[in-house]
């Protein structure tokens, strides 16, 4: 396989060459923990122990790597599981981090409640503000800028290659947290970020039925001190999870398609709506990181999220009346899922400066009949 091959040729090939013992053309589950050896130290393909590695984890690294144009790839037991090893190979305790002042409430909840007791300290930038980060960067040493882009739950966009140049100049690392994204929509390695981050629960594995995450980064030398701690530490990703998230993987671009066409149909129907204040959705013109998001990604991505003129009570109201839209945390799969973040997903970050609005609702935009998503929303909001 090369890199020459196309997104959609590489999710269905890379690292999935035809099990060379029985032709099997999809990679076996080698649910196996240990390898018999050819003499002492004499390792077939280099297995010994499958938190070291397994055939199935290599496959689904190898295929993440390739769509993310990186060096490597490594599976993990989830998306936060990835987090707390990179951040504790690229970090130490004493430095400095710069968070997004809108991201997952999990990320937040492991910089304020995990590392800031491992002596990490961590300030709240917003991500689309350059000139921000500028500022922070120069008033102190940092070791890590991380950002998401779109952002979640509100759909915020960073300029990633500005953002590479400025953390570069700083001598910080760049990492961007593509989950939203998906390396289908975006591949920010290729924009100068050192380390992508995904939660694979979402839209790589796509269907709802697995927990995992991966790191992809550019440079060969941080991979393998990455790959270290990663099996120092043991939060790998099992075969089983390894083979549903490249199941999901194959279909990646297919999926990703009809979530963005799905999702800018809503997008603009609830910008029309008279009980919407405000969409955010950074495939509207109106988005202030439309320019940006339109230079860097392919298209916009199956996250909208809203806020509602009647307030906190009435978004809470309106998420339970969905009939289509199942009210559910998470998002990323071929069903759409509707949501309060303020009272569930974002709960951790309530009185903090990445508290979000009550009246937001998020929604993940699945690939149903778009017209009956519209009609279910519609019936939902007028409720
Ligand atoms: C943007 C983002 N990053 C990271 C994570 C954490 O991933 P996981 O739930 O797989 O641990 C999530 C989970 O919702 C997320 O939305």
């Amino acid at each position: 396989m090369t890199h020459q091959d196309g997104f959609e040729t590489l999710a269905i090939h890379a690292g999935q060459e035809p099990d060379p013992l029985t032709g099997a053309v999809v990679p076996p589950i080698y649910q196996v923990s240990t390898y018999k050896q050819d003499g002492v130290g004499g390792l077939r393909g280099g297995y010994e122990y499958s938190r070291s590695a397994n055939p199935t984890r290599t496959a689904l690294e190898q295929c993440v790597a390739a769509l993310e144009g990186a060096a490597r790839g490594l599976a993990f037991a989830s998306g936060m599981a990835a987090e707390d090893c990179l951040i504790r190979t690229v970090c130490s305790p004493g430095d400095h981090v710069l968070i997004p002042d809108d991201a997952y409430g999990g990320t937040y909840r492991l910089f304020a409640r995990v590392f800031a007791g491992w002596g990490l300290d961590h300030d709240v930038v917003p991500i689309s503000d350059l000139a921000a980060v500028r500022e922070r960067l120069a008033a102190r040493k940092t070791a890590v800028v991380w950002i998401e882009t779109p952002t979640n739950p509100l759909l915020n966009i960073a300029d990633i290659r500005a953002l590479a140049e400025a953390a570069h100049e700083a001598g910080a690392l760049l990492v961007v947290d593509n989950t939203f994204a998906s390396p289908y929509l975006q591949q920010p390695l290729g924009l100068g970020a050192d380390v992508v981050v995904h939660s694979t629960t979402k839209y790589l594995g796509g269907h709802s039925d697995v927990v995992g995450g991966v790191l992809v980064m550019a440079d060969g030398e941080l991979a393998d001190r990455l790959a270290f701690t990663q099996n120092a530490t043991g939060g790998v990703a099992g075969p089983f999870d390894s083979w549903l998230t490249l199941r999901g993987i194959r279909t990646l671009a297919a999926r990703m398609d009809r979530h963005c066409r799905n999702a800018m149909r809503v997008a603009q129907m609830l910008a029309e709506h008279p009980a919407v204040a405000e969409v955010l959705y950074p495939g509207l013109p109106s988005h202030p990181g439309h320019k940006t998001a339109q230079e860097q990604m392919r298209a916009f991505g199956g996250m909208v999220s809203f806020r509602l003129l009647a307030g906190e009570e009435a978004a809470v109201r309106t998420c339970g009346r969905t009939r289509l839209f199942t009210l559910g945390e998470s998002l990323g799969g071929v069903e759409s899922l509707i949501e309060h973040p303020g009272r569930m997903t974002h709960a951790s970050v309530t009185g903090s400066a990445l508290e979000v609005p009550g009246d937001l609702i998020r929604l993940s935009v699945g690939l149903e009949d778009c017209d009956d998503l519209l009609d279910d929303l519609r019936q939902a909001l007028s409720g």
